[in-house]
């Protein structure tokens, strides 16, 4: 059943300009992050390569967005990484993640600079203490989108990250991504896993700067 409103022009009213106070279960990823004992497992010619890697996440809350009725707080993030062995970059990646308080709907948007996207998607409680969001290659609403090249010598067919917030602040993620290998009869788990530890603490977000100043300053 179509769970959507009729109509779809009106947004709400009276949208709270405080996004940390309305991340629900993406309040615990909000700030700076670095993790120091990642894990990699990638395709190479000769098989899976293992490599360790460190990681630096930026989580900032953004101003909340409306689609019509739909609205959505979030962080804006950046990953960069870097393997312990070399300077150059290992892996970087941008996007958002989102929630919808009035439906549960959590969203994490990727894109990497290999030329893909992705949107994952799963539900979860305000105050839950695990994600996991999926994507899956041909779908037009959760899906992958890759270069050509890509779709033809290591087609993504589907991705799927797990979170966990751990007791002492730090919180760990999981990230499988299925390729297929041109060449290869079995797909290729590509995984990532690490924990990260605060840094920093987030900047509110821009409109919550603005209404948070005195009457004569504005
Ligand atoms: C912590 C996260 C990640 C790290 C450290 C990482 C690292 C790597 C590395 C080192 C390779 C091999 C590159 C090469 O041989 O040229 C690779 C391949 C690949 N990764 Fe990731 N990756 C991560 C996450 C992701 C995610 C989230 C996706 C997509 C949803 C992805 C998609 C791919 C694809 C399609 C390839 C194959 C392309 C190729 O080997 O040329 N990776 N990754």
């Amino acid at each position: 059943m179509n769970p959507f409103p009729d109509d779809i022009f009106t947004e709400p009213e009276d949208v709270d300009p405080n996004t940390l106070a309305n991340l629900g279960p993406l309040r615990r990823l909000a700030g700076v992050w670095e993790g120091r004992k990642g894990v990699d497992l990638n395709p190479k010619a000769e098989g899976p390569e293992r490599r360790e890697y460190i990681e630096r996440i930026e989580m900032q809350p953004i101003d909340a967005q409306a689609n019509g009725p739909q609205l959505f707080y979030g962080l804006r993030y950046h990953v960069h990484i870097l393997a312990t062995d070399e300077d150059s970059t290992f892996h970087d990646q941008v996007g958002y993640w989102l929630w919808e308080p009035a439906t549960g709907l959590v969203l994490q948007t990727l894109s990497i600079p290999r030329g893909q996207v992705a949107i994952a998607s799963g539900h979860a409680a305000p105050d839950a203490d695990r994600l996991v969001l999926t994507a899956r290659r041909g779908e037009t609403e959760y899906g992958i989108c890759s270069t050509a090249f890509l779709e033809y010598a290591f087609r993504t067919e589907s991705y799927q990250i797990e979170v966990a917030f751990n007791a002492d602040g730090s919180w760990s993620y999981t990230s499988d991504t299925m390729l297929a290998v041109r060449g290869r009869p079995e797909p290729f788990r590509h995984r990532d896993q690490n924990t990260l530890v605060k840094v920093a603490e987030p900047t509110p977000n821009p409109l919550f700067q603005i209404r948070a100043k005195p009457v004569e300053e504005v």
